[in-house]
């Protein structure tokens, strides 16, 4: 059906449900579509010749904004952190606290270095920060057709609008659910705004954004794009869902992983950097294919 599926990075753990579910998204047409997706390591690159790319927050954590000091700690809270999210043997609620800690502690540190508002667009620039291979397609697509596309992120709103902005693509269907930064009169960080996003918490935020969902309820289908087992709630604000397919990019740890991805993701991505298969998807269910 779309030749892509067959591509030697996609796994499925039932082929037949997903064709099904293409099926019915196809015939309820692309006018009831919505695409909601997480974007550091699903939208962004996990690594490029053999080198990790950036997370929002490592893009200001390398940057010139941060002292040397400051580097060493939050170098150290990633390489505490990091670790305990992909642990396949710890279960979320084990881990949930302790990514509540690290966003927390993580936070604290940027907002002591004075973070200067107009220097982000200079810092993301100056980043190798990386969106996967086909996004240009990607975008262009949902927004010729008006798909909307919700980015939810429990990166930082305010860096990751700089790189889709930067990148050209950031249109007037994408809307983004993120943790945005709290600048004073003199345009210098003082805070995060808002409930805090972490990796564990998005159905929360998908709950606190019910007008949102409202807007879109004559969109019950949705195609979900993330790299993360809490990104597998994006999707609960969702009204009336009618059919929902899952797509999980597996980065790291692919062996450990590989069945709970499978267990949980209807088309599982090993070591893709491409957005070839989500946009395979899309061309099916816009009909272009
Ligand atoms: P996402 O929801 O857009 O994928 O963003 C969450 C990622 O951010 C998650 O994989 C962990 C990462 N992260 C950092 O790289 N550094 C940090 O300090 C924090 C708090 C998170
Ligand atoms: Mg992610």
């Amino acid at each position: 059906m779309i030749s892509e599926l067959s591509n030697p990075s996609v796994l499925m753990r039932d082929p037949q449900k997903v064709e099904e579910t293409l099926q019915s998204m196809l015939k309820a047409g692309s006018n009831t579509l919505q695409v909601i997706s997480d974007f550091d390591m699903t939208l962004t690159r996990f690594a490029y010749k053999g080198k990790r790319c950036p997370t929002c927050h490592n893009i200001l954590d390398n940057s010139e904004l941060i002292s040397q000091e400051c580097k060493e700690k939050l170098k150290e809270l990633l390489n505490t952190y990091y670790p305990i999210e992909i642990d396949s043997l710890r279960s979320i609620d084990e881990k949930l606290p302790l990514m509540v800690e690290w966003w927390t502690k993580a936070h604290e540190l940027l907002v002591q270095q004075k973070i200067r508002k107009e220097l982000l667009a200079v810092v993301v620039r100056k980043s190798d920060a990386m969106l996967r291979e086909g996004f240009q397609l990607f975008f262009d697509h949902l927004n010729e057709h008006s798909i909307p596309l919700l980015i939810f992120s429990a990166g930082i709103g305010d860096i990751l609008e700089e790189v889709i902005r930067q990148a050209g693509v950031f249109y007037s269907n994408v809307k983004v659910f993120s943790n945005y930064m709290d600048f004073d009169e003199a345009g210098v960080l003082r805070a995060f705004k808002g409930e805090l996003i972490h990796i564990y918490n998005k159905r929360e935020g998908a709950l606190l954004n019910t007008g949102h969902f409202q807007e879109l309820r004559a969109r019950p289908n949705v195609l979900l794009l993330g790299d993360s087992l809490g990104d597998l709630t994006m999707a609960d604000g969702v009204h009336k869902i009618e059919n929902v397919l899952k797509i999980g990019f597996l980065n790291d740890k692919v062996e450990e992983r590989k069945q709970s991805y499978l267990d949980s993701y209807d088309i599982v991505l090993v070591n893709d950097e491409t957005l070839d298969v989500p946009n395979a998807v899309l061309l099916y269910l816009t009909g272009n294919k």
